[in-house]
């Protein structure tokens, strides 16, 4: 099948290249020309597991191609994708001006019956206002054209994204139209593998599953990182009430890991949209609410840790931080907890130095000027370098290398041995026989009794 996909972020590229992979002639547009060149280049705007591969031979086999504009020639498709940023309003629900303008740019072009998919996480009545600016841009043409948008929600996770786009738990396709649907039904067959995983519904009832279902695994983290939190003060290892409540089928073990906080560029911005969402109707939503509220605590729940081991001066103490991308496995720092905590560190007067297997460059470009010129922050190649001189080491990002570190050396290096486990990632037990301060999430560690 031909498709042409608009916007080449994290969704976009990762649609393009998987559909190109699967034998469709592609063809993914951004309107970003340094990106367009980069890419044909086979040189890719983020760090993805097998991505890399996928966009480099589905271009050599001509399957794969990128255009900076609707315009070019080899762009006109019968499937055409939306996948470009609906980055946060100033209130927190989603700016549509780049969806709007790619539907406007589809409407100008089209001259026969098409399928468009909304693939970017867009407010529930979005594809009714897509169709609307595209019927507007036809009539303008004076002409009367069929078309279908459908919505049809990306799932992927940072990390794992070829993977969970090749091996999809499900495929929501939002559409009342039976045109569209045999369309889809079509493109997507390759992925169904042992059964059918497409999960056909309305177009709204669509659009609202990929909030509800990001929400849902944010209230999830929210509602484990409240529990630790009563834990701490309770004299109760949440460790162990975490294997004790996953074990119930109706609850899981995944998604219930306590630690400093969600982040990323899905769970915070769809929440506080689906909050917004909400109050435009009138309607007050409670518990997501909390949910970020929660967060938005969590998220500096290390720091609290820091200041009541250290008591509030903290100038003329350095700290050892392991991770500052939002989670592992990805360079992305978007709504990352390492930057909440440096944010504070580095105002109370400590000294920070972070290390980080993927992130580093991404650090170095967009974190504040002014912390690595005062000398307060310094970013390291190793991650024992991090730890030289340090009060303590401070764990937010749980990448494999920090799992099992050689924690003779780690006593060593440091100044004082205490570390901060912002993910429980270590045995707290096993730490103090090692001469260590272990302050982990909800290890019970804070316990007035
Ligand atoms: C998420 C959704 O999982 C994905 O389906 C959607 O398409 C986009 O948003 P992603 O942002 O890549 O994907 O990250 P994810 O792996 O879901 O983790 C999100 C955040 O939750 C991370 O900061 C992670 O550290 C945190 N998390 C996750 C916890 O704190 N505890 C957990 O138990 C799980």
């Amino acid at each position: 099948m031909k498709l042409t996909v608009i916007g080449t972020g994290y969704v976009g590229l990762v649609t393009g290249a998987c559909l190109a992979e699967m034998g469709n002639a592609v063809t993914c547009v951004d309107v970003d020309e340094q990106k367009i060149a980069r890419l044909r280049e086979g040189i890719l705007p983020i760090y993805e597991p097998g991505l890399e591969t996928i966009v480099t031979e589905n271009q050599k086999q001509g399957r794969l191609r990128f255009a900076t504009s609707l315009a070019d020639p080899g762009a006109e498709a019968p499937v055409y994708m939306i996948a470009v940023g609906t980055p946060p309003g100033e209130d927190g629900s989603a700016d549509l001006q780049y969806v709007l303008a790619v539907a406007r740019d589809i409407g100008r072009r089209i001259s026969q019956y098409t399928v468009v998919l909304d693939k970017s996480t867009v407010p529930v009545g979005t594809a009714e206002r897509v169709a609307g600016v595209i019927r507007g841009e036809l009539q303008q043409r004076g002409l009367s054209v069929d078309f279908d948008v459908v919505s049809n929600p990306e799932f992927l996770k940072e990390g794992d994204a070829v993977q969970d786009f090749m091996r999809p738990d499900r495929i929501i396709i939002g559409s009342d139209s039976e045109r569209a649907r045999e369309v889809l039904r079509e493109l997507y067959a390759p992925f169904m593998r042992t059964h059918e995983r497409i999960i056909f519904m309305g177009v709204r009832d669509a659009e609202m599953t990929k909030y509800a279902a990001n929400s849902m695994l944010a209230t999830k983290i929210s509602f484990m990182n409240e529990i630790a939190g009563l834990c701490d003060r309770m004299g109760v290892d949440v460790e162990n009430v975490r294997l004790g409540i996953g074990s119930d089928s109706r609850i899981g073990y995944s998604f219930i890991y306590p630690g400093a906080g969600y982040g990323g560029s899905c769970f915070p911005k769809d929440v506080r949209a689906l909050i917004q969402m909400a109050r435009q109707t009138g309607f007050e939503p409670m518990l997501l609410n909390a949910v970020e509220a929660r967060n938005h605590a969590q998220q500096r729940v290390l720091y609290q840790k820091i200041l009541q081991h250290f008591g509030p001066q903290l100038a003329g103490r350095s700290f050892g931080l392991w991770g500052l991308s939002f989670k592992p496995g990805t360079d992305d720092m978007r709504e990352a907890p390492s930057t909440v905590l440096l944010r504070d560190l580095i105002a109370s007067g400590a000294r920070v130095k972070a290390y980080d297997p993927a992130a580093l460059e991404v650090a170095r470009r967009d974190l504040p000027r002014t912390w690595f010129e005062s000398g307060q922050l310094q970013l390291v190649e190793q991650q024992y370098d991090a730890l030289k001189g340090a009060d303590a080491l401070v764990l937010i990002t749980e990448w494999k290398p920090f799992r099992h570190p050689d924690f003779t050396l780690v006593k060593t290096l440091m100044k004082s041995p205490i570390v901060f486990d912002g993910r429980n990632q270590y045995d707290p037990a096993q730490l103090r026989g090692l001469g260590f301060t272990h302050i982990g999430i909800g290890r019970g560690g804070e316990a007035i009794t």
